[in-house]
């Protein structure tokens, strides 16, 4: 059995409450499990944190061995963390770059990436459905 790890970063908690407008009025919880239920044979593991550390942290003890692949969506980190970039760099995981909304067509400080050069692609602006895309990215 695959085992992904889904990583979200800062405020991705609100999903469901934060600026629907751009991230859409469904909450991860339910997405997640649609995404268990569309992947019986995918082990889809999950993990949030509004904290830098605590995202490298996770990284670090996911990376070596515990998952095959890591979804991350490393939120407004994404645009400041060279320690993230580290972390992404450091460890054996694949580590696919995601966004709900589409970074490109948005303020010009969301189009630089810290992070991009670490990982092993990017997936962004198609909703919640990125995360799919990512994951069957990473299973091949
Ligand atoms: C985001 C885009 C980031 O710029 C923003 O800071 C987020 C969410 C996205 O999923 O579209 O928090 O990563």
């Amino acid at each position: 059995m695959e085992r992904i790890l889904i990583m979200n970063g800062p405020n991705l908690n609100l999903l469901g409450k934060r600026e629907t407008e751009i991230y859409g009025v469904h909450n991860f919880k339910d997405y997640l499990e649609q995404l268990r239920e569309r992947y019986p044979k995918v082990r889809i593991d999950y993990f949030q944190s509004n904290m830098e550390g605590a995202l490298i942290d996770k990284l670090h003890e996911a990376g070596f061995g515990k998952c095959d692949g890591i979804i991350l969506n490393a939120g407004a980190y994404t645009h400041t963390s060279i320690a993230i970039h580290d972390a992404i760099k450091a460890i054996n995981a694949p580590v696919v770059e995601v966004h709900i909304s589409n970074v490109f067509n948005r303020e010009e400080y969301r189009h630089k990436s810290m992070i991009s050069a670490a990982c092993k692609g990017i997936v962004t602006g198609f909703g919640l459905d990125s995360y799919r895309v990512a994951l069957e990215g990473l299973l091949g």
